[in-house]
This record gives C-alpha cells, sequence and structure tokens, in this order.
C-alpha cells in the first residue's frame, strides 16, 4: 500500500492567512493539519507517501523534508495547474505504480485513526474505498446515493438538489484500476477532472467500490471557523502534558487539561483547558479559555482570549480586563494591543482580505 497525499491550491478562503503560507500547514493544537494526515497514514503501516503539492511547494517542502521526522519517505509530485482531483492521480502514476493506494486530502482532519479502514481494504479485493460522512449542507461536497443494500448507486460532485445527505470525505482507497477511470473522464463544469467522476465511472463498469459511513466528526478545513472547530476536537483528544521545562509561577492556575511545551513561561495567568501553550510562549497576567491554540513564541500579556488559534510570534497585548478576544484565528508575527492615544478609537494596520469585527 502507498500513501498519496493532496496538497495543492491557494487556500483563498483563508485569506489573509493563506496569502503567505499553504493552508496546509497552519497548525490545529499546534500541529499543521499536513503532519495529522501524514501520521494518519503512518498509523496503518504506510511508508511510501507521495505529495501532490503546486504553488506552495517550496514551504510544503520545507516544513516536511524528506518524511523522516515521522519515519515516511515523502516522494514530491509537482500539479502545474490545479487541474482536479482526479487529474493529481494522473500525473502520479509513476510513483504509484500498479499499488493499491490511499488518498488523503491534504487539509481533511477526521477522528480517530483511519489505521483499520485502510488495512481492511489491504486484505480485500475491493477496487476502491470510499469515506461517507452524514452532513447538514451536502451541496459543498460530493454525495453519495446509495441504494437500500448499502451499496452505491450514485456519485455526484456538489449537486444543487442533493440525493442523500452523505457527503465524500476527502479519504480515498483505489487499486490501479482508477488509471483507466482518469484517462476515461472529461474535465466538469468547474474545469477539472472530479475524483467523484473517476469513481462512478468504476461503478458503472462493475467495480467493486466500497463506501464506508464514517461516524465520528470530520472537518474540512476551508475557513476560518473550520479551523477553530477542528481546533477545538483535536484539543480534546490531545493527551494533555506539562514539559519539564515549562515555567508556571505559583500564583497561576493551570488546569489538568493543559498542554504546556517546552521553555512556555506562566505568569499570575489563569489557563482553563483543553488548550495548548506552544515553545517559549509567554502567558502574564492572562486569562487563556478554553479551545485556545497559542503557538511556539507568542506573547499573551494583560490580555483575555478564548478559543482563539494564535500563531508565531505573534502578541496580544494591554486588552485588559474589560474584553476578551474570542473566536478568532490570529496570523504569524501580528500584533493585538490597546492604543493609548487620544482621540479613543480603533487603529488598525490590516493585510488584504483581512477580516474584523468590532
Ligand atoms: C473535494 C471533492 C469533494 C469532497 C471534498 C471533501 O472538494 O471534490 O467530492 O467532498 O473534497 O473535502 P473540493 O475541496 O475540491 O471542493
Amino acid at each position: 500500500m502507498k500513501g498519496l497525499i493532496l496538497s495543492g491550491g491557494k487556500g483563498t478562503r483563508l485569506y489573509p492567512l493563506t496569502y503567505t503560507r499553504a493552508k496546509q500547514l497552519i497548525p490545529v493544537a499546534n500541529k499543521p493539519v499536513l503532519v495529522r494526515v501524514i501520521e494518519a497514514i503512518r498509523s496503518a503501516g504506510v511508508e511510501e507517501i507521495g505529495i501532490v503539492v503546486g504553488e506552495t511547494a517550496p514551504e510544503i517542502k520545507e516544513a516536511l523534508g524528506n518524511g523522516q521526522a515521522w519515519d515516511v519517505k515523502l516522494t514530491y509530485i509537482h500539479q502545474v495547474s490545479p487541474d482536479g482531483l482526479a487529474h493529481a492521480v494522473k500525473i502520479s502514476r509513476d510513483f504509484l505504480q500498479d499499488e493499491p493506494f490511499v488518498m488523503f486530502l491534504g487539509d481533511n482532519v477526521i477522528q480517530g485513526g483511519i489505521g483499520e479502514l485502510i488495512r481492511s481494504f489491504a486484505a480485500s479485493d475491493w477496487n476502491s474505498q470510499i469515506v461517507l460522512k452524514e452532513v447538514d449542507n451536502p451541496s459543498a461536497y460530493g454525495v453519495a446515493k446509495l441504494r437500500p443494500d448499502g451499496s452505491i448507486e450514485q456519485l455526484i460532485e456538489k449537486p444543487k438538489d442533493p440525493p442523500s445527505n452523505l457527503a465524500l470525505v476527502g479519504i480515498y482507497m483505489f487499486d490501479h484500476h482508477v488509471f483507466e477511470a482518469v484517462e476515461a473522464i472529461k474535465p466538469s463544469k468547474r474545469g477539472e477532472l472530479e475524483i467523484t467522476d473517476a469513481i462512478q465511472w468504476l461503478v458503472e463498469r462493475g467495480y467493486r467500490v466500497y463506501p464506508h459511513i464514517h461516524q465520528g466528526w470530520w472537518i474540512d478545513t476551508g475557513k476560518p471557523t473550520d479551523m477553530l472547530e477542528a481546533n477545538a476536537h483535536v484539543l480534546e483528544e490531545v493527551v494533555p502534558s506539562l514539559d519539564p521545562s515549562a515555567q508556571i509561577d505559583e500564583q497561576s492556575q493551570v488546569d489538568k487539561r493543559v498542554t504546556v511545551q517546552a521553555g512556555a513561561r506562566i505568569v499570575r495567568s489563569v489557563v482553563r483547558g483543553p488548550a495548548i501553550i506552544g515553545m517559549n510562549a509567554v502567558i502574564e497576567d492572562a486569562y487563556i479559555g478554553p479551545f485556545t491554540s497559542i503557538y511556539h513564541d507568542v506573547t499573551v500579556r494583560d490580555a483575555q482570549i478564548e478559543r482563539c488559534i494564535i500563531l508565531e510570534k505573534s502578541e496580544v497585548v494591554g486588552l485588559g480586563r474589560g474584553m476578551i478576544l474570542r473566536d478568532s484565528l490570529i496570523g504569524r508575527h501580528a500584533r493585538v494591543g490597546r492604543s493609548t492615544e487620544l482621540p479613543m478609537g480603533v487603529k488598525l494596520n490590516l493585510g488584504d482580505y483581512s477580516n474584523i469585527l468590532i
């Protein structure tokens, strides 16, 4: 079995963060989503993984290298233009050869492992296995219509009038027959070679395609609200730990569901979990509420925050006790503070496509 991770795309719905950073590298509970995907595949015993990359290839390569850190061998496959998921499969043929593989979208976060699923596929004679999840807004996804016996009748990409509420999760397993499908299908209305159409092609020709309905949570981290939701879910799963080099003074209250990473300093503060405080972060005279991830080298001083993701080297300082920064996603090297100048007001210095609610 091999792995194939798709990590192209611009991540426009996460602007401005993704102007300067691949969306798959944004951390959830202080670990990039892409690293979570690698670990999920590795936990099923798959060591050879191809990563399809686009415009953001240099930073993805810089972050992941050859994969040694996760005990996998990574091969980078360049997709010159974002021509669809089935196109990504097509250009990965040299890497995949004739081995069965699991394909995982690099921005998907899913509860629990997928080890069991991958192993059962590897031991079966199925040609493909897809993962489905009941959702409230099926029109935003590929949708499956099942027969009464549970087999697949039809798959449609982003239907206006969905035949069911079963969305295709971004995890797929295939054998080599998928290459016949991706060669045969034509681009969709949005101009892409859709993986949904390739799977439909397999179904129509009598290949054995099995659905698995996922019961846990699943998040396709397209928008800031999705990132915050994924962060909350993952923080609940993290087994908390306290690095021995972290310092917490006696005046602070840090509850048991908080992970504190190496070199972090918590002074005269209250931290309620589930939460994570990154390496060398400084939390001083502050309140950090549940579902918050503070990344490495962040400073929070004289401020209250809750259900936020704050990325590296940013500062939230001097907001005082009268307000709480909540449900926010703050990028790297950003500064949120309070002005002492008159007249009182709000001063903003924002990147393109920023989104502020006051
Ligand atoms: C893609 C697939 C869609 C699937 C979704 C899952 O959509 O085309 O079938 O449901 O991923 O994340 P896209 O992210 O390209 O809009």
